[in-house]
């Protein structure tokens, strides 16, 4: 049994990452690639994409998705991705040979889990969530036909572009506050749980170990990325947060989960992008939402070592 993914993505160091454990599971059928402003320009996110899918023969179609956000202004991840978006330093970057498609996004989206069996396609945003509400507004009944939703963002904790609010969901919150204010069944792999998928220099050891380029590239992507997040947030080990939520869809015991109404703050004067969980127990039987708690770190490096060894 293959789960049939679409990854919505911002490469991005750790989108990278998420890139090459859905190419390299057997658990999980890439239906296709798309992109969204984020991390950087919707042009240099679709660039990276071409570049990461090139290095590792990653033959799923791309679609180029939306430039902005849907009312605010863009903003990028400089001082985390640099300026291309997929700083990189001791890994020379292929010129790309995967071509994007002409159908946008949005519509990829939409007719692909409209042509396909209701419930069998999982969404996986990894990025703002600007072309999920947009698909949603459009062709309202993706809702009760997609799988799930697990994206990557927000946080029930902490945040990380303020004090409250992660990056994903505070660079368009109103595009997030539609995503989780519908019906689908939605789990936010939020910083809480990606803070704990820290890329060690005991787990940089092993990519490094398995000596093949894609391994080498993921390295360097490691090392770029553990300077950025040293200078631009103080950690010791770069949170690579984009690949836990499509670890989920490999093995959903790769985290544990609680039930929770979420919302999306989009007023507050310090707290605009703030995912609110309501962990007023017992969560109601109607709630769809759930966040992720607490990861097996080793489940989880196993799991994308060795997508990365598959793939050669
Ligand atoms: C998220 O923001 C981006 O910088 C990363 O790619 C990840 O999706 C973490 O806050
Ligand atoms: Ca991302």
């Amino acid at each position: 049994m293959t789960t049939k993914i679409i990854l919505d993505c911002d490469p991005g160091h750790d989108d990278a990452v998420a890139m090459l454990l859905a190419a390299g599971s057997p658990e999980i059928e890439l239906l296709g690639i798309t992109t969204v402003g984020g991390n950087q320009t919707l042009d240099k996110v679709t660039h990276n994409t071409q570049v990461v899918a090139t290095i590792a023969d990653i033959n799923a179609p791309i679609y180029r998705g939306v430039t902005r956000p849907l009312v605010r202004p863009v903003e990028v991840a400089e001082d985390i991705h640099g300026d291309t978006g997929m700083e990189i330093h001791k890994y020379e970057l292929p010129e790309p040979t995967k071509q994007v498609e002409d159908t946008h996004a949005v519509d990829f989206i939409i007719d692909t889990i409209m042509n396909n069996e209701p419930g069998s396609v999982a969404l996986v945003p990894t990025g703002p969530l600007t072309n999920i509400a947009l698909a949603v507004r459009k062709e309202p009944r993706i809702a009760e036909r997609v799988k799930e939703v697990v994206l990557m963002g927000g946080g029930y904790h902490v945040g990380n572009w303020t004090a409250v609010a992660e990056f994903n969901i505070k660079i368009d919150p109103e595009a997030a506050h539609i995503v989780f204010n519908e019906k689908w069944p939605l789990t936010m792999v939020g910083l809480d749980l990606t803070h704990q998928a820290l890329a060690t220099p005991e787990i940089e050891a092993k990519f490094n170990e398995l000596g093949t380029d894609v391994a080498d590239f993921v390295v360097a992507l490691f090392d770029a990325f553990r300077k950025n997040y040293q200078d631009a947030q103080g950690f010791d080990n770069p949170p690579v947060h984009d690949p836990c939520a499509v670890a989920y869809l490999v093995d959903p015991t790769v985290f544990t989960t609680r039930k929770a109404p979420l919302d999306v703050e989009l007023y507050g004067a310090l707290t605009t992008g703030m995912t609110v969980a309501d962990f007023r127990a017992p969560a109601p039987a109607d709630c769809t939402t759930q966040v992720a708690v607490d990861l097996d770190f080793d489940k989880f490096w196993n799991m994308v070592i060795d997508a990365v060894k598959r793939i050669g």
